[in-house]
């Protein structure tokens, strides 16, 4: 009987081939109304052009610094793309959360400290080198260095900022603060620096992922697909922001209570619904949700009240990655549930472990379903029968958690059987990638000829 329960409880987390594949079709259906010429005001994946034309050749040069906002880690870094290859030095710094949702002008401030910290501990007081921003955030592109910011998301939320072009955000920062040797080259997404920096190892890498703190793909999509710029030749990297699917409604019947529970509680509910079902900001707290309807229901901890179960984010999604692994003893399990002050027999590990592999395959598996889309889409504008393409990829999510990829790959195999895909994780960050597209932007007026 309590089998039963327990299967009813997790029963609307449990996805279909068919609903997989209607997860599939309708990623695909808004990739279409993303890209249109019409208004894409409907569109719940926006497809920004990135204004990155082309995949790196190994002839790019140059000493740069790279500015890496919003994932983890806030970095600063100095990259030099030489004859003999990639070298890169770098730094992380905090930005705590008071500066994260304060103000723009405090978050900026904070942004050109590091610099000039970095700056000084590497001796580059004296030289203007060339900047590339990695900022993982929507942006209206209209030129490499012109990013106008859309919206917050991953729990950011500085005020002054969105309608705002980051690069003269960062500017009139570095005005305040006196610092006179900025020169900002080139604003990439932090899904364009992977697949960049993952396309300097293989040149079939025409795809970027992370699934990170938040999740989001980008891809080289046709010139003549892109309306929102001019010019039919060639391709341009389109940044999907798929985080932000099914904000329109079209996921509605996916969403369970814990879901919307989860989007509730956040600082932009209703918005990046798709990225709230998948990535390392939210699934702890899905996991949250559901053991407490467990509990409950008696179902779990024998029904005894958990008051620490209630405080938001004290399942992270770091525990899902440890409960999973492979030959962990359930002892241990119990042993990270103790630390919660959660009184584990070894029934309830077993259930809870069944409930992180519960939400952590859905999430693998609806990230396979928008990948379907992106590699079919790539396979039908080439008129090919079969597409082999390489994914680039990056995030604390894919590269911690022990069965994600695979689940993953797996269904992708299942959901695109004409799509040859390989993995290959970006081992250094974005920030090489970001280098590069900065060397291409130096070189001038035709910069992807
Ligand atoms: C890093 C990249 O390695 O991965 C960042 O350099 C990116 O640009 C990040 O945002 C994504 O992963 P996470 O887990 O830090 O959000
Ligand atoms: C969020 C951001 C997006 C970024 C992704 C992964 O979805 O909006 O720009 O690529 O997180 O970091």
């Amino acid at each position: 009987a309590q089998r039963h329960e327990v299967d009813q409880v997790l029963a609307p987390l449990r996805l279909s081939r068919a609903d997989l594949q209607r997860v599939q079709a309708l990623m695909r259906q808004e990739m279409e109304l993303g890209l249109g010429w019409e208004s894409n005001a409907n569109a719940s994946v926006r497809m920004l052009p990135t204004y990155v034309c082309g995949t790196p050749n190994g002839t790019e040069r140059g000493e740069f610094l790279v500015l890496d906002l919003g994932g983890t880690n806030f970095r600063v870094l100095l990259v030099r793309l030489a004859e003999d290859g990639i070298h890169m030095a770098s730094k992380i710094y905090v930005i705590p959360t008071t500066i994260t949702q304060g103000s723009g002008e405090a978050l900026f401030d904070h942004i050109i400290e590091c610099i000039m910290d970095f700056q000084l501990k590497h001796n580059l007081t004296e030289q203007v080198l060339p900047l590339g921003f990695t900022f993982s955030f929507p942006c209206q592109q209209l030129g490499l260095d012109k990013a106008v910011l859309l919206s917050w998301t991953k729990g950011f939320s500085a005020s002054g900022c969105v309608g705002q072009d980051v690069v003269q955000l960062l500017q009139e920062a570095a005005q305040r603060k006196q610092h006179l040797g900025l020169k900002v080259v080139a604003v990439v997404n932090d899904t364009v620096g992977t697949m960049m920096s993952c396309g300097y190892e293989d040149p079939k890498c025409e795809i970027g992922l992370i699934v990170g703190t938040g999740t989001n793909a980008c891809y080289m999509e046709e010139m003549q697909n892109v309306g929102a710029v001019e010019g039919e030749q060639g391709r341009m990297c389109i940044n999907m922001e798929w985080g932000a699917f099914g904000d329109n409604g079209c996921l509605d019947d996916i969403f369970t209570d814990f879901d919307r529970l989860v989007d509730e509680k956040t600082i932009n509910a209703g918005k990046q619904r798709f990225e709230k079902l998948i990535s390392g900001m939210y699934l702890g707290e899905i996991v949250r949700h559901i053991l407490l309807a467990l509990v409950e229901k008696r179902l779990l901890f024998r029904g005894k009240p958990c008051p620490k179960l209630h405080i938001k984010g004290i399942f992270q999604t770091k525990f899902l990655s440890a409960i999973e692994t492979d030959g962990l003893a359930l002892r241990q399990v119990r042993a990270i549930l103790q630390d919660l002050e959660l009184q584990a027999s070894l029934e309830d590990s077993v259930l809870v472990r069944e409930v992180c592999q519960t939400a952590s395959l859905r999430a693998a598996q609806l990230c396979a379903a928008g990948l379907a889309a992106v590699v079919e889409k790539m396979r039908k504008n080439r008129g090919l029968a079969q597409l082999a393409v390489t994914v680039g990829v990056d995030g604390t999510l894919y590269k911690m958690h022990p069965c994600f990829s695979q689940h993953l790959q797996q269904m992708l195999r299942d959901l695109a059987p004409n799509c040859t895909v390989t993995f290959l994780q970006s081992e250094d960050g974005s920030g090489k990638g970001a280098a590069l597209v900065a060397a291409v932007a130096c070189r001038g007026a035709e910069p992807w000829g």
